[in-house]
C-alpha cells in the first residue's frame, strides 16, 4: 500500500469513526444541559479516533459486516477513552490545561463539571453499548438462532470492555501512575512502569480490538492473538506518548508537553533514554503487525496503520 492510498484510507476511516461517535452523543437539553455540553465539548474536539478505527478494522478483518452494530461499540470506546482524558487532565491528576487543540474540560467548565463530564461519558458509554442487544433483537433479516448467537457475542464484548476499562485495566493503570509519581527507585520502576503502560493505555486498545473480533464471531485462538497484537500496539503507543512529551510540539500534538517532567512521572524515556525508547516502539509495532499475517481477512490497512504509528508526531 503506497503512502497516498494509506492516507486516503486513514482519512476515510477517521471520518467513519467520527460519524459513529457523533451519532451517539447525548442531546444538550434539559436541566443538566451544561453537563451534556461539557461531555460533548471534549469528545467533539476531535482526537485521532484511533480506538474506534482499530475496532472497526479488526471487526472487518474477522468477517464482521454490520456497521450499525459495531457503531454502538465504536462510540462507547471513544467515550470511555475521552472520559479517561478528561479526568487525566484534572488538577488532582496531571493538571493540564490544553488537550485536543482546546483548553481542557475542567479549565473551561470548572473542576466539578470536569469530574461530572467524565463520569457522564463513562456511564453513557455503557448506555450506548447496551443499545446493541435491542438493535440485534429487532433485526428482521436474521433468524432467531442468529439473534441468540449475536446476543452472546454482545454480552461477551461488554464483559471485555468493562473489565479492560476498570480496576484490572485502565483505571488500575492510572492509579499506579499516580501512586508512583516522584518515585525514582530503578528496580521497582521497570516492572511497575510496564504495569502502568500495559494497564493505563494498552488495556483500552486491547478492548477495542478484542470487541471488534468478538462481535465478528472470531474464534478463541484468534481473540487471543488479537489481544497480544493490541498489547504491543498499546505499549508502543504509550512509549511514543512518553517520547512526545519530551520531543513533541505542543501545537502539533494539540496537548501540553513537559507534563510528565513537571509531575515527576515514571516514564519510559526516563527509564531507558530516548534512543532505546524509539527502538522499542519500532520493535513492538513490527511484532504487532506480524501477528496479523496469521489472519486470512484483509489486514493491509491495519498493518500499515500500526507501522505508521511508529513515526507519529501527534
Ligand atoms: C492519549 O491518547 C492518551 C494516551 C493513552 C497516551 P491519544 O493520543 O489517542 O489521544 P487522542 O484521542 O488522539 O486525543
Ligand atoms: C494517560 O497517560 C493515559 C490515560 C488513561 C488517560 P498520559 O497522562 O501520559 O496521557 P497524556 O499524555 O496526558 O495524553
Ligand atoms: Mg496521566
Ligand atoms: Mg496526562
Ligand atoms: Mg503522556
Amino acid at each position: 500500500m503506497d503512502t497516498r492510498e494509506f492516507e486516503s484510507r486513514l482519512e476515510e476511516a477517521t471520518k467513519i469513526a467520527g460519524e459513529a461517535v457523533l451519532r451517539h452523543l447525548p442531546e444538550e437539553a434539559g436541566q443538566q444541559s451544561r453537563l451534556t455540553e461539557a461531555m460533548n465539548y471534549s469528545i467533539t474536539a476531535g482526537g485521532k479516533r484511533l480506538r474506534p478505527i482499530l475496532m472497526l478494522e479488526t471487526y472487518k478483518m474477522c468477517g464482521g459486516c454490520d456497521g450499525e452494530l459495531i457503531g454502538f461499540f465504536m462510540a462507547a470506546i471513544e467515550m470511555i477513552h475521552t472520559y479517561s482524558l478528561v479526568h487525566d487532565d484534572l488538577p488532582a491528576m496531571d493538571n493540564d490545561r490544553y488537550r485536543r487543540g482546546r483548553e481542557t474540560t475542567w479549565y473551561v467548565y470548572g473542576d466539578a463539571m470536569g469530574i461530572l463530564a467524565g463520569d457522564g461519558l463513562l456511564n453513557y458509554a455503557f448506555e450506548t453499548a447496551l443499545k446493541a442487544p435491542e438493535y440485534c433483537l429487532k433485526k428482521d433479516d436474521i433468524t432467531n438462532e442468529e439473534k441468540l448467537e449475536i446476543s452472546g457475542r454482545i454480552w461477551r464484548a461488554l464483559s471485555v470492555l468493562s473489565r479492560k476499562a476498570g480496576i484490572y485495566g485502565m483505571i488500575g493503570g492510572q492509579a499506579v501512575d499516580i501512586m508512583t509519581q516522584g518515585r525514582e527507585d530503578e528496580e521497582l520502576l521497570t516492572e511497575t512502569l510496564l504495569f502502568i503502560h500495559e494497564h493505563k493505555t494498552a488495556a483500552l486498545i486491547e478492548a477495542a480490538m478484542m470487541t471488534g473480533a468478538i462481535l465478528a464471531g472470531a474464534g478463541e485462538r484468534q481473540i487471543q492473538e488479537i489481544e497480544k497484537c493490541a498489547r504491543n500496539i498499546g505499549l508502543a503507543f504509550q512509549i511514543q506518548d512518553d517520547i512526545l512529551d519530551v520531543t513533541g510540539d505542543s501545537r502539533e500534538l494539540g496537548k501540553s508537553i513537559g507534563s510528565d517532567a513537571c509531575n515527576r512521572k515514571a516514564t519510559y524515556v526516563n527509564l531507558k533514554g530516548l534512543k532505546q525508547s524509539g527502538e522499542d516502539v519500532e520493535a513492538l509495532s513490527r511484532e504487532a503487525a506480524a501477528i496479523l499475517d496469521g489472519f486470512e481477512g484483509e489486514h493491509g490497512f491495519l498493518q500499515e496503520l500500526i507501522l505508521n504509528l511508529i513515526y507519529r508526531r501527534k
